[in-house]
């Protein structure tokens, strides 16, 4: 990290999140983490090759921090204040449009504060972009948290091109007209040129509403604006930098830790694996039941079997997110008191956030992987198996609600809420012979080294550059 930055450049990506968060100890000493999700893992190997700057919130709350260089391009924090937090990311951005945007699984929150909160910070961030951004530079908004952005930056430096990519479902019209700034939302949208989506469903409820704006014309992936503007509207599904993921999970060090996780766990003849964000999207409680289930029938043999679940903490002060953690201490404390033993226990779980090499050899050792979220924008854990897992006696389950879904076509597909359903997918991924599961493997290999992070960047530039 070096503290010289430059004062104006050509290429800005703005995101509620930095690739790094700040934390204070209780002795006050300051050190800097990874961040969690997919946004971060996504875009920092795209600024990593890009340069340029990177505008975002360093995750502490009432703290200025200075910009600095780092990894080859600008960080530029924003500042917070503690009710900021509460009100904008807590409240507006995380009980609000977080539960509307996957398809109200819980009830959405409405409150008038959070929303003048929500707008005041949207518009610290676009100030902070239109300070940075030098004259006709490209500026690359991100996510539902900075939804107001594009159109309050367009106000202060029309001579930008601004783009937007949502990372998470965009909801039918039906569930979306409950919000009761439905109409700015979509206006504060409609300021960028291009609006990017994970998948063509998004992008048609999106156009759908866009249409029902006075003035606005909307078909074909294309809305016009009455200010005289054409808006395009398109999917661009995310993804991974599947190379360096690869490199990483076969690299020696990372196969000896695998080695020795495998001798951790007691060298079980099947290792089930699943890891996510502690949110209530990602479809844990049904997983757990269902694996669960079949370890209680004694169709699976603690013996034989562990089911090794990582879940990280996140968003721990937001009410739904608290009960969440509740439930699957309960849920996982009932499994593990009635099969397996104090030697074998069947299932692992581990509240935790762990560095990307040991994910990696996670990834490595896991002979069947679970990713059963009830809903979620692409999931790039399921990449990320792909990427990572060589042996090519491995299976994916894999949600029919996530976006990946689209691309992976060969997983092993299921219906979260039906637990049955998932526990005879399970049962069949662990059983179907090795050239099957061979087959799906190489398959989804492709998929996932031809559509690379690299990819998706450069298309979706492309398109915005090219207007
Ligand atoms: P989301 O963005 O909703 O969290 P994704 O599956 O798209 O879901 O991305 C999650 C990212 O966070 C992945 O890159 C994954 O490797 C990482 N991740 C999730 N849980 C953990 C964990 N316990 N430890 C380390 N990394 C994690
Ligand atoms: C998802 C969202 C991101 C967010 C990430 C982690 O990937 O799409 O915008 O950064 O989750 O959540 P957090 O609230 O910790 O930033």
């Amino acid at each position: 990290m070096s503290e010289t930055v430059q004062d104006k450049v050509d290429f800005l990506v703005i995101a509620n999140r930095l690739p790094v968060d700040r934390k204070v100890d209780d002795d006050g000493s300051v050190s800097w983490k990874s961040s969690p999700g997919g946004l971060v893992t996504a875009l920092e190997p795209v600024m990593q090759r890009k340069g340029g700057a990177w505008i975002g919130w360093h995750g502490a709350p009432d703290e200025v921090v200075k910009p600095f260089h780092h990894d080859g391009y600008d960080i530029h924090p924003v500042p917070l204040s503690a009710q900021e937090v509460e009100e904008y990311y807590e409240g507006f951005s995380n009980a609000t449009l977080w539960p509307l945007y996957h398809d109200c699984i819980v009830e959405p929150v409405f409150h008038r504060e959070w929303w003048d909160a929500f707008q005041k910070v949207n518009k610290r961030f676009a100030e902070q972009a239109a300070e940075q951004a030098a004259e006709g530079a490209t500026v690359w908004v991100q996510d539902y948290q900075l939804n107001l952005v594009p159109k309050y930056l367009r106000e202060m430096r029309p001579d930008l091109r601004i783009g937007f990519f949502l990372h998470i479902p965009f909801p039918p019209i039906e569930l979306y007209s409950r919000l009761p700034w439905r109409e700015e939302l979509v206006e504060g949208l409609l300021g960028a040129d291009l609006i990017g989506f994970q998948t063509p469903g998004a992008a048609a409820n999106f156009q759908r509403l866009a249409r029902h704006r006075p003035g606005v014309t909307a078909a074909r992936g294309r809305a016009h604006t009455p200010d005289g503007r054409t808006v395009v509207i398109r999917d661009f599904p995310i993804s991974i930098d599947s190379r360096g993921f690869h490199e990483l999970a076969t690299s020696e060090k990372v196969k000896a830790e695998a080695a020795k996780l495998r001798e951790d766990l007691g060298h079980p003849g099947t290792i089930i694996f699943g890891v996510d964000r502690l949110d209530y999207t990602k479809g844990l409680r049904q997983r757990i039941r269902a694996v669960g289930e079949l370890f209680k029938e004694g169709k699976l043999d603690p013996h034989e079997v562990v089911f090794l679940q990582l879940a990280t903490p996140s968003r721990e002060r937001v009410e739904e997110y608290k009960i969440l953690r509740d439930d699957i201490n309960l849920l996982v404390g009932q499994i593990n008191s009635k099969v397996g033993s104090i030697a074998n226990r069947a299932l692992v779980y581990r509240n935790e956030s762990v560095p990307r090499e040991v994910l990696a050899a996670m990834y490595q050792m896991a002979d069947l992987m679970l990713v059963t979220p009830v809903r979620d924008g692409m999931n790039l854990v399921a990449k990320e198996y792909i990427a990572c897992r060589s042996n090519d006696d491995s299976a994916l389950v894999l949600s029919e609600f996530a976006g990946a879904a689209r691309e992976l076509k060969q997983a092993y597909m299921v219906n979260p809420y039906d637990i049955d359903g998932m526990k005879a997918t399970i049962m069949k991924a662990l059983t179907d012979s090795p050239k099957i599961k061979a087959r799906k493997m190489r398959s989804m290999r492709r998929q996932v080294f031809d559509k690379t992070i690299d990819v998706w960047a450069d298309n979706f530039l492309t398109e915005l550059e090219g207007q």
